[in-house]
């Protein structure tokens, strides 16, 4: 886990070229805890590439261990799992340390529900200020018994249901982590598991389910879905192929946008459309941004993004989009104030419970840079115009602020510093060091 006592303050300064070139980023997050958690359930063994080997998913990965399947890297991004069939985890000798993820957390909360097994589960300080009752809750009525903290937060304690019950859930948040664990518990149920959602979320969880042999329908009900898995499935090993992860992506899709001339081919990116939001604003902000090479792979849509600078124009980010972009609304903010005019996003309430509260995370950090920025209610507004830079990002152990802050001294005139850049290890290692290729020059350095 990265150790905050020892930070890692980088800054970033607008590069003396174009940013150009074909990169691949790292794999997509969301898929990679999910495909080492179904092949731990999974009756065989699943081999998975393209495995995002960031801290989160580690953590994972580590967690599947400690619960009794067989995990093994056998090199970079090529893992194989060894499972031990539905109902088959066994008790964990020692506390789940879920470190800085918070979909590790919930959705392992989920497996263990189901399994008549005890266990401790703990993560990083962020972590452990994260609500963790949006998940217990629901998943207290498959018969399982959760002990947390004050307010519901980590660590916790867990005895899973010896019979599980199946959940007929209506969430009350977007979310597609209470989604999933709702799923997970559900597999281990007997009879139908059914989860209402208002608005649809990254259905990766009901993907992967199918690929792994499970019966799942999805109804659609107006902007939102109805889930129902049968329980008690025979879950069989199936091979992953994990894409480059959109959230990930973005972050170069936008440094690509606003270094003037630059040209970039991000290939391999993962276009699930419940995950795509922010490459449909990005394009109402008028980004020339192309997509080529479009293709299905494991059951999600895949292609290359072909990005070049653009002048971006502020707009209008309606609620309704927050689903599908739900971890980009901080690198969003920064083509903002790089745009003309005013871009209002709307309904943003979630982002205060995230790795951070990221939606004063990102007015603080667009402040830090002197750009013009309010919040009012759950929208955040930014004034676009030139970013004078020179001030300092409080990442408050937020990995997608370390990143967009980065990316906003690229075009901030005096550059800009981060306070602790460690905790970009949990989604994107090598991000520096790639932003620094395809700028052709250390834009991305030390602070000195
Ligand atoms: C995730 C769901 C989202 C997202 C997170 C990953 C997932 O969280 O913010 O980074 O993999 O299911 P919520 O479901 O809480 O919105």
């Amino acid at each position: 886990m990265h150790d905050v006592s020892a930070a890692r303050p980088l800054r970033s300064a607008p590069p003396t070229q174009p940013l150009s070139g074909r990169l691949r980023v790292a794999g997509d997050k969301s898929i990679s805890h999910r495909a080492l958690m179904f092949g731990a359930l999974a009756v065989g063994t699943t081999s998975i590439e393209g495995l995002l080997e960031g801290e989160d998913v580690l953590r994972t990965a580590a967690a599947m261990r400690l619960l009794g399947a067989t995990v093994d890297r056998l090199g970079d991004g090529s893992w194989r799992v060894s499972g031990r069939g539905v109902g088959g985890l066994t008790e964990p000798a020692d506390v789940l340390d879920m470190g800085n993820s918070g979909t590790a957390a919930r959705l392992i909360c989920g497996l263990l529900a189901g399994h008549p097994i005890f266990a401790v589960m703990t993560g990083d300080a962020s972590l452990r200020r994260r609500p963790m009752k949006r998940v217990t809750d629901p998943l207290s009525a498959t018969g399982a018994r959760f002990f947390t903290r004050e307010g519901g937060r980590l660590p916790l304690a867990v005895q899973g249901a010896r019979d599980a019950l199946p959940l007929d859930y209506r969430l009350p948040v977007a979310s597609a982590q209470v989604k999933s664990a709702c799923l997970l518990a559900g597999l281990c149920a007997r009879g139908t598991t059914r989860v209402i959602e208002d608005e649809a979320t990254r259905d990766h969880s009901e993907n992967m389910l199918r690929h792994f042999g499970a019966t799942v329908h999805v109804g659609i009900e107006g902007h939102g879905r109805v889930i129902e898995l049968i329980g008690q499935p025979e879950l069989v090993a199936a091979p992953v192929v994990v894409p480059g992860d959109p959230s990930s992506a973005a972050f170069l899709a936008v440094a690509a946008l606003l270094v003037p001339g630059s040209h970039i081919i991000i290939e391999n990116v993962g276009l699930n459309p419940l995950r795509a939001g922010i490459f449909t604003s990005l394009t109402d902000m008028g980004a020339d941004i192309a997509l080529t090479n479009q293709r299905i792979e494991g059951g999600e849509p895949v292609g290359d993004l072909v990005v070049k600078a653009t002048q971006l124009q502020g707009a209008d980010i309606p609620a309704s989009r927050a689903p599908s972009m739900i971890d980009e609304y901080p690198i969003l903010a920064v083509a903002a104030a790089a745009a003309r005019g005013t871009t209002r996003m709307r309904g943003l309430a979630e982002l205060r419970v995230k790795e951070s509260d990221r939606l004063e995370g990102t007015a603080a950090m667009l402040r830090a840079a002197g750009a013009s920025v309010e919040i009012e209610g759950d929208d955040l507004l930014v004034h676009g115009g030139t970013v004078p830079g020179g001030g300092v990002v409080t990442t408050n152990m937020d990995h997608r602020i370390a990143m967009s802050g980065l990316v906003l001294g690229l075009v901030a005139e005096a550059g800009m510093a981060v306070d602790d850049a460690g905790f970009i290890e949990t989604s994107f290692p090598g991000f520096a060091a790639l932003v620094n290729r395809v700028a052709g020059c250390q834009a991305i350095l030390p602070l000195a």
